[in-house]
């Protein structure tokens, strides 16, 4: 039986998931036990010249893709939530399984789309939206399950980290390492996001849910972002043996979560001292293994790519978990904490 994938957008991670799946037939194939073919690409603009071959017809209404029943999964690549969100759902109500790399959307919306999913006998996945090609949820759930997570402290936003490093080595300004990471791709539709913090707020709230079943509480009313920091705030850490670098961390005892997103100063011993350019680091702490860093491009076209595939071949070989705990898993796991220590 040939599988078949829908593909929604065709920017930087839609076109990146298309070139990927092709170019990884023959491995793809070897997985599935099959053969597959990607018969439809939704795309906004009809008249920009794609390279795609005669299997894919390039479309520009969504009902020419929702309305077929023949799809085992449909890749949403769109480039905001507010254009995600109506698809995702529209698709999961009629049972299609989704993958996304939409961390807005996830942040937002995913305990709905997750219910939907439930409700209609179909999946979502997402582990592309954290962290692009650094499979952390997948580690968390498959590989930490014993562990208790103590504390995340990572940095989640491949563009901030872009940015800084290009600034601090090379005396670049702001506005010229924003472009670059523009041109390769790391940044978002709207760049605002990544700059001002709210990219990696939604990772944050994803990783929370993930791993709690709830949000956390926040700490300040919303993320920082890296917009304020300049070359010589970059230079005078450098004075100090440290880097400022912008993190995301969730902590957890007993009875609270707590979360912050902000640029922060981490000297020379740090774990995330050494995360550099557009990679990302999570620092995952926890009750049995310690400290681990996962480390790895957090942005740009193949790292996404390979997430997405990732979690189709997951699904299409049924090997993957795809909703977080939850908050009644978290609420019994607190109560067990304050049984135990009365
Ligand atoms: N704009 C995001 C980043 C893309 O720079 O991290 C990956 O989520």
């Amino acid at each position: 039986m040939i599988k078949k994938v829908g593909i929604i957008g065709f920017g930087t991670v839609g076109s990146g998931v298309y070139e990927t799946l092709l170019n990884k037939r023959t491995k793809i194939n070897q997985l599935i036990n099959g053969d597959f073919v990607v018969p439809v690409v939704l795309v906004k603009n009809l008249h920009k010249t794609r390279d795609v071959p005669e299997e894919t017809e390039v479309i520009d209404q969504f009902d020419q893709l929702s309305s077929r029943s023949d799809l085992d999964a449909v890749i949403e690549a769109s480039p905001d939530s507010y254009t995600a969100y109506p698809y995702v759902k529209t698709l999961l109500k009629n049972g299609t399984t989704v993958v996304t790399a939409n961390k807005e959307l996830m942040a937002n919306h995913g305990e709905e789309l997750l219910q939907l999913a439930a409700e209609n006998q179909c999946r979502l996945f997402f582990e592309a939206a954290v962290a692009g090609g650094i499979p952390i949820l997948t580690s968390i759930r498959h590989t930490l399950k014993t562990n208790d997570i103590e504390k995340i402290e990572g940095i989640v936003n491949g563009t901030s980290n872009f940015i800084l490093t290009k600034m601090r080595d090379e005396g670049a300004a702001f506005n010229r390492a924003l472009k670059e990471a523009q041109e390769k791709g790391y940044a978002e539709a709207i760049p605002d996001k990544d700059i001002d913090g709210w990219d990696a707020y939604f990772k944050t709230v994803i990783l929370s849910h993930w791993i709690f079943g709830t949000s956390p509480t926040w700490l300040t009313d919303k993320p920082s972002g890296i917009r304020g920091i300049d070359v010589r705030d970059l230079l005078l850490a450098s004075e100090f043996n440290g880097r400022i670098k912008h993190v995301a961390s969730i902590e957890r005892d007993e009875t609270k979560i707590e979360a912050t997103v902000r640029p922060k100063l981490v000297l020379s011993g740090h774990s995330l001292y050494g995360v550099e350019g557009v990679n990302n680091g999570i620092h995952v702490k926890g009750s049995i293994v310690g400290s681990l860093l996962f480390q790895g491009a957090g942005a740009g076209k193949f790292p996404t790519a390979s997430a997405v595939i990732e979690d189709l071949i997951n699904h299409w070989t049924d090997t993957s978990e795809e909703t977080p705990l939850s908050g009644i898993e978290f609420e019994q796991t607190r109560l067990n904490i304050q049984n135990v220590r009365t």
